[in-house]
């Protein structure tokens, strides 16, 4: 009985396959797809990139204190070219970046920023959250959002609209920005530039200062440029939990 029920498995997997491959057919005729463009590497290879790859992110810090040498727009508009070819839920995008550098904007946005760090150092924020922070000597003076050349605010469009303007959903928003910003927070530290994930709380007064729309909602400011040469981080950061209790392999 048992071998039966393999063998009957086994021809309904055929099926289910063939019904598959029939579908999968339909759907590359309806939606045209073109050649995969992939580079395969050698072994050898392959592990002296990843080896690079991660010796160069794993150097990267959080960097909080910035020098106001000029960064080149075109390097900010490499990385946000990385991060606009994140993977994202159903290929909507779900993203904005505003890139700042005008110094009377920044001015704007550090002042706003200030004010709600403030009331978040100031009694906002609970009593544990702030003592998770205090290993990281944050305070609610910005002045790096002034100081430094570059302003990477991301925003996480809600929804998106089509050509005719009806509403259209969008999916794994979160996931989709935060990946995004991930790829946009590698490629300027490749570039070999400072970063610093910032997150005011709240920060709608971004979308405000910005002229963004009221679907987009800012998720965080990067900013970006070289560090001050007397820049420090904390030790806290430093440190991560070893492989053993962040991997399992099965
Ligand atoms: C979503 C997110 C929000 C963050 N917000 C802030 C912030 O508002 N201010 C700040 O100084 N650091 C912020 N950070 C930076 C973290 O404190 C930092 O990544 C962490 O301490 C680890 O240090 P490392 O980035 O040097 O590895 C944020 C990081 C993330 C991922």
């Amino acid at each position: 009985m048992g071998r039966n029920r393999v063998l009957g498995g086994g021809a309904d997997l055929r099926l289910a396959d063939d019904r598959a491959a029939g579908h999968k057919q339909r759907m590359k005729r309806d939606f045209p797809h073109q050649p995969l463009q992939f580079r395969e590497y050698p072994l050898e290879e392959m592990r002296r990139r990843a080896r690079a790859f991660a010796d160069d992110l794993n150097h990267r810090r959080t960097v909080r204190d910035f020098s106001d040498r000029p960064v080149p727009r075109d390097l900010i508009e490499t990385a946000i070219e990385t991060a606009r070819h994140a993977p994202n839920g159903a290929n909507h995008q779900p993203w904005h970046f505003v890139a700042v550098s005008d110094p009377t904007l920044k001015r704007k946005i550090r002042a706003a920023a200030e004010a709600e760090e403030k009331a978040f150092y100031g009694g906002r924020a609970s009593e544990e959250w702030l003592e998770a922070l205090k290993p990281l000597g944050t305070d609610w003076e910005k002045p790096f959002l002034e100081i430094a050349p570059w302003l990477i605010v991301v925003f996480a469009e809600q929804w998106g609209h089509w050509p005719d303007g009806r509403r259209r959903k969008n999916y794994y928003v979160p996931e989709s920005t935060g990946i995004a910003s991930g790829f946009l927070l590698a490629c300027l530290h490749h570039a070999g530039l400072a970063t610093l994930t910032h997150t005011p709380n709240p920060m709608s007064f971004l979308g405000e200062n910005l002229g963004r729309p009221k679907n987009e909602k800012p998720i965080m400011i990067v900013v970006a440029g070289y560090p001050a040469a007397d820049a420090v981080v904390p030790i806290h950061a430093v440190q991560k939990k070893p492989a053993r209790d962040v991997v399992t392999f099965l």
